[in-house]
């Protein structure tokens, strides 16, 4: 591991490189990483970065994100598998379908989406600032407006429209990790075994779950509302890559997960070896065709701009 690390440091110099991770990731990513975070940072940081080269640990979409937003630079994926099945779970064809059934339709995509999505779509958001987003647009069309369409998550699509107070029409996708593994009956279990525990979820897990819990957040929000509470003990309802994180950052804290099976497989394609492979070799550059980086990135512009 000591060997494969000064190599990744050296290359990492040699080529100008930067290593982003989303908060999922494995151990041993997040201690080569030059930043983890979650969508919303990550998109951030890869507009910020004088690096040449970014290489993305995390799922596909985020690294497309990455390479929209710098098409001079090399986005390097460690596993071109890494995909997110909620993702694809709507296409550009079907959403232009769906949009035809509207007389005058607005798109809100979540980053969770591919760059054919986005690029037919007039904004995006992650889960840490879809309600402003959401509301900003409701804002632009007045209020009985009810031709907003959300897609992919039903579930954070249901959890925006409640919270923003605007009517949407919500595509009927979701994650298999937040929607499939975290369940009312694991929360109660850890509630009853952990009862001085605060339950933060993610905006993807069902609305039943949601509704049980104390906060509902995105993963960086979640990493830092965790730094400032009084509270010493948190029940994790989301993939259980953040734990390291949470630990790491807060020692004195302790954190439980609704279940240890909550994992989404793809993030944990990503290893080291890949890491080191990729940067090696230059190889799996996210390759996006100009016309579609134009469209895709207006949505994820109009998206930064919102100071969320
Ligand atoms: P965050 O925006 O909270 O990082 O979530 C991304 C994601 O894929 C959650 O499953
Ligand atoms: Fe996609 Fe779910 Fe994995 Fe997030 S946890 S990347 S939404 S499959």
């Amino acid at each position: 591991m000591k060997e494969t690390i000064r190599k990744l440091n050296k290359l990492k110099k040699e080529k100008n490189a930067v290593i982003l991770a989303h908060i999922y990731q494995l151990p041993e990513i997040h201690n080569i990483a030059d930043f983890v975070g979650d969508s919303l940072d990550l998109s951030r940081k890869a507009v910020q970065t004088n690096a040449d080269v970014i290489v993305f640990c995390g799922v596909h979409f985020m690294a497309e994100t990455a390479s929209i937003v710098n098409p001079k630079k090399k986005v390097l994926i460690p596993d071109s598998n890494a995909g997110c099945p909620m993702a694809d779970m709507i296409t550009a064809e079907k959403l232009k379908e769906f949009k035809s059934q509207y007389k005058n339709p607005v798109v809100v995509a979540y980053v969770n989406t591919s760059a054919a999505v986005k690029a037919e779509s007039d904004i995006c958001c992650t889960s840490s600032n879809a309600v402003n987003v959401v509301k900003s647009i409701a804002g632009d069309r007045g209020a009985e407006n009810s031709d907003i369409i959300f897609v992919p998550d039903r579930n954070l699509g249901s959890y925006v429209q409640k919270l923003a107070g605007v009517k949407m029409n919500i595509w009927n996708g979701f994650c298999p990790t937040h929607n499939n593994l975290i369940l009312p009956e694991y929360l109660l279990e850890a509630k009853e075994e952990h009862p001085h525990a605060e339950i933060l979820v993610h905006p993807e897990c069902r609305p039943e779950v949601a509704s049980m819990a104390d906060h509902i957040m995105s993963t960086g929000v979640m990493c830092r509302y965790v730094e400032k509470s009084t509270a010493k003990e948190f029940i994790i309802g989301t993939e259980t890559g953040i734990l390291y994180k949470l630990k790491k950052d807060n020692p004195s804290k302790n954190f439980y997960h609704v279940s240890s099976l909550v994992v989404c497989p793809n993030m944990k394609k990503i290893t080291l070896a890949k890491v080191l492979d990729v940067l090696t070799n230059m190889k799996n550059a996210i390759s996006v065709s100009e016309d579609i980086r134009q469209k895709a990135y207006r949505p994820i512009l109009k998206m930064l701009e919102i100071n969320a």
